[in-house]
C-alpha cells in the first residue's frame, strides 16, 4: 500500500476510534463494592489454623481511601487506633491462612498486629506478655478489602489462647477504638493524617455459634464493616 493510501485509511478510521473510546471506558468502569462475599466462590468467613478456624469478624471496606488499603497505609491507620507490629518483630505461633473466594485459594495472613497500649515501640511486647487484643490481616485480591480475624488473648503463660467470648470482645474493642475521627502521626514522614471511620453491622454471612471455630468459643454472627476515609493530611 502506498503511504498516501495508508494515510487516507487512518484518516477515515481515526474519528471512529476516537468516538468509540468513551464507550469502552464506560463499560470497564468498576462498580463500587465493600467486599465480595468469600462463600460465593468457595471461600469462608473462617480462617484456618490446625483444622479449625477463627472468624473474619471485621472487614475494612474496599470503598475506604485507597491509601488505607496499602500495607504501609494500613499500618499507619492501625497504629492510630492502638495497634502495632509484633514485639521486636517476633512472630508467636504459626501463620493462619484464609480462602477469600478471590481465586487464590488458601493464602497466609500478611501480618499480625497487636494492641500497643499507647506505648510507641515496645507496647506490643506488653501485649505478648500480658495478653490483649490482636488481629490477623488477609487482603482480598479482587477488591482490595482487608479481612481481619480479631480476638482478645490470654497472657503468655496461657499460651495466647482466646479469652472467654474473645472474638466478640476483641472485635467490639477494635471498632470502639476506630470509629469517628482519629488523628495519626507518621514519625518517618513527619505528617499528620485525619481518618474518619464508620462501622456497619452485617449479619447473615456467618452463622452464630461455635461450629468450626477454634477454642470452642462462640461468636455472635456479626461482621463489622469499617469504611475508613482519609479526610486530611498535614502539613
Ligand atoms: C504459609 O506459611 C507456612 C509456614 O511459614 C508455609 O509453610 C506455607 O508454605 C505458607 N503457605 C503459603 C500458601 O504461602
Amino acid at each position: 500500500m502506498y503511504p498516501s493510501a495508508l494515510f487516507a485509511v487512518l484518516a477515515l478510521a481515526l474519528p471512529a476510534l476516537l468516538s468509540a473510546t468513551p464507550l469502552t471506558v464506560e463499560t470497564v468502569e468498576k462498580r463500587a463494592v465493600d467486599f465480595i462475599n468469600p462463600t460465593l466462590a468457595g471461600g469462608s468467613w473462617l480462617d484456618k489454623s490446625a483444622g479449625l478456624g477463627e472468624p473474619l469478624n471485621v472487614v475494612i471496606s474496599a470503598q475506604s481511601s485507597p491509601e488505607v488499603l496499602t500495607l504501609d497505609g494500613f499500618l499507619q491507620y492501625a497504629q492510630t487506633i492502638g495497634f502495632n507490629i509484633e514485639c521486636l518483630g517476633l512472630h508467636l505461633g504459626d501463620p493462619q491462612s484464609a480462602n477469600l473466594g478471590d481465586g487464590r485459594g488458601d493464602v497466609n495472613e500478611t501480618e499480625v498486629l497487636r494492641e500497643s497500649f499507647g506505648i510507641p515501640g515496645i507496647g506490643t511486647c506488653i501485649e505478648s506478655l500480658t495478653g490483649g487484643n490482636h488481629f490477623r490481616v488477609f487482603p482480598q485480591a479482587e477488591t482490595g478489602a482487608l479481612f481481619l480475624a480479631v480476638s482478645k488473648e490470654e497472657d503468655l503463660e496461657d499460651k495466647h489462647t482466646i479469652v472467654p467470648d474473645g472474638y466478640n470482645i476483641g472485635r467490639d474493642l477494635l471498632v470502639a477504638g476506630a470509629i469517628g475521627t482519629k488523628i495519626g502521626f507518621d514519625g518517618k514522614k513527619f505528617k499528620f493524617t485525619t481518618y474518619n471511620t464508620v462501622s456497619q453491622d452485617v449479619t447473615g454471612l456467618i452463622a452464630a455459634g461455635t461450629e468450626g471455630i477454634n477454642h470452642g468459643i462462640a461468636q455472635d454472627g456479626v461482621i463489622k464493616v469499617l469504611t475508613v476515609k482519609i479526610t486530611k493530611t498535614f502539613p
